[in-house]
């Protein structure tokens, strides 16, 4: 049994991170056995399913439609805020009934939940239904811990507080055969005192270029059509691993490869270069939609949050995303109620959401992370003043969500199709260059397309428009 240490998790890796190809030798071991994931998480967490789905698969596992006919379910979770947890304790009740009515049921716990202490605890003490629980760090050893499981009948916990090599080539079993992620940079270093990710996904690692160029040549071989780059700071990426190759470096790099449209999530204003505007200006195949995290307007604020910037940098450097990137579209993330926000510090916020006019935007209220700085802040804000601002936040963020929206009305734009609308048939839905969902009129078999829409619609969180041949 390895169980985590958030002490141990908060030191960043010294030595040099190896890079290694994933092996397994337990093939045939999943024959006539089925399984079923559920991801809680942000999109490196839904991309860590994939490659848990892709890892049972390659072993003979089925993946199962229906939880009921799972022999082995698995939660990948999240630690972010306080009602990711909950969610994943409230299932984990409803799986327990499930258990005594199918004794082989299996169940375990992946992703950022694993690599807490607390959660741990709770889980030894009080939750026997879960067999296994396999950390961030050593995703790739899943199959050998579930082996070992069925072996020993032993409940295990394997969780290391520690980040592992760089794993290469980990079978990957992708949701959608047209828009692909694509991980290039591991963990944080940035220790936002809110935040718990340094702490469950460890030390900034960078993938090297070229195995990130390879991956993305074999996707646009295989007819993907988009790629979208992921990390927690990906404005961080090559940091860590060289002198002078950056994101912009990165970006232009697989721009090349050809595929038809790229993206990357998240940016942080701190690692954000000119260089790295004017390449996303310059190149057609990079979308013009940047994610870029605000947290707050207020410089006191931004300071307790170790953020790293002021509200007047974030401005500069949004102006100049939006003077060079046209027709780019910006979204932020921002969280209310930090200890010591007093109602000036969020009028500020407000102030620069006036602004900015994001064309979106993620709100949040703060919730405290175990061992992080800010749960040890004294001046805590009210929950009632915490929702109060989050309302008053949203109504101003969602009125220039629409104005943005509406200013897409009767262009025709080039969407790609990724699926059928839920609720109408003769319905598909596509995003646009800048993000921006769409329910298109059009026939399915434009799934997997990029076409030409013409927008007839705006409402605050999506558009409506008609294919255009
Ligand atoms: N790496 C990204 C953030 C990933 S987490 C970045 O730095 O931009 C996604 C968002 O969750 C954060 O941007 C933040 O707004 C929110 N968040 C993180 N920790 C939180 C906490 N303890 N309470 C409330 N919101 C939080
Ligand atoms: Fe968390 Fe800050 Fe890192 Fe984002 S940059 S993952 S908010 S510590
Ligand atoms: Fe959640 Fe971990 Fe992502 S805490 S947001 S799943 S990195």
């Amino acid at each position: 049994m390895k169980t985590p240490n958030m002490l141990e998790a908060k030191k960043r890796h010294q030595g040099k991170i190896e890079y290694t190809n994933y092996s397994s030798n337990l093939e045939g071991f999943g024959k006539g056995k089925k399984f079923y994931v559920r991801t809680y998480g942000c999109q490196m967490n839904e991309h860590d399913s994939e490659k848990i789905r892709g890892m049972l698969l390659s072993v003979g596992f089925e993946n199962a439609d229906d939880i009921n006919d799972a022999d082995i379910i698995i939660l990948n979770t999240c630690a972010i805020r306080e009602n990711a947890h909950d969610k994943v304790f409230g299932y984990l009740g409803v799986l327990k009934h499930m258990k005594k009515s199918k004794k082989d049921l299996l169940i375990g716990i992946c992703g950022c939940m694993a690599q807490e202490e607390v959660v741990i605890n709770e889980i030894l003490n009080k939750y026997k239904q879960v067999d296994f629980v396999c950390g961030t760090h050593n995703l790739d050893n899943l199959l050998s811990i579930i082996k070992e499981k069925i072996d020993t009948k032993k409940r295990q916990i394997e969780v290391l507080s520690y980040e592992g090599d760089v794993v290469e080539n980990v079978p990957v079993s992708r949701d959608s055969k047209y828009s692909a992620w694509v991980d290039i940079i591991y963990g944080c270093d940035k220790f936002c005192t809110y935040c718990i990710v340094p702490y469950t996904r460890g030390t900034q690692r960078s993938r090297r270029h070229e195995d990130i160029v390879d991956e993305v040549k074999e996707l646009v071989k295989n007819g993907y059509k988009e790629v979208t780059l992921l990390g927690q700071n990906v404005n961080a990426y090559g940091k860590d691993l060289y002198e002078d190759y950056t994101l912009a470096n990165l970006l232009s790099d697989v721009a090349d490869t050809g595929i038809a449209r790229l993206r990357f999530v998240t940016s942080h204003p701190w690692d954000f270069t000119e260089e790295m505007v004017d390449v996303i200006a310059s190149r057609d195949n990079v979308m013009p939609y940047i994610h870029l995290p605000l947290q707050s307007g207020s410089n006191k604020i931004l300071k307790l949050m170790n953020r790293r910037y002021t509200s007047e940098e974030y401005l500069k450097l949004y102006k100049l995303i939006r003077s060079k990137v046209k027709d780019s579209s910006v979204t932020t993330d921002i969280i209310v109620g930090f200890p010591g926000e007093t109602e000036e510090d969020f009028e500020e916020t407000l102030k620069l959401v006036n602004e900015c006019k994001f064309d979106g935007a993620f709100t949040f209220a703060f919730s405290p992370r175990e061992n992080t700085p800010a749960a040890l802040m004294k001046e805590t804000v009210s929950e009632e003043v915490k929702m109060d601002r989050l309302h008053r936040l949203n109504e101003v963020v969602n009125k220039y969500s629409n104005e943005a929206n509406q200013k897409m009305l009767n262009k025709t734009v080039k969407c790609l199709v990724i699926s059928p609308s839920e609720k109408d048939k003769n319905k598909v839905c596509g995003y646009t260059e800048n993000m921006k969902l769409v329910n298109i009129i059009g026939p399915k078999s434009l799934i997997g397309k990029i076409v030409n829409v013409k927008i007839t619609d705006a409402k605050s969180f999506s558009l409506d428009g008609e294919y255009i041949k």
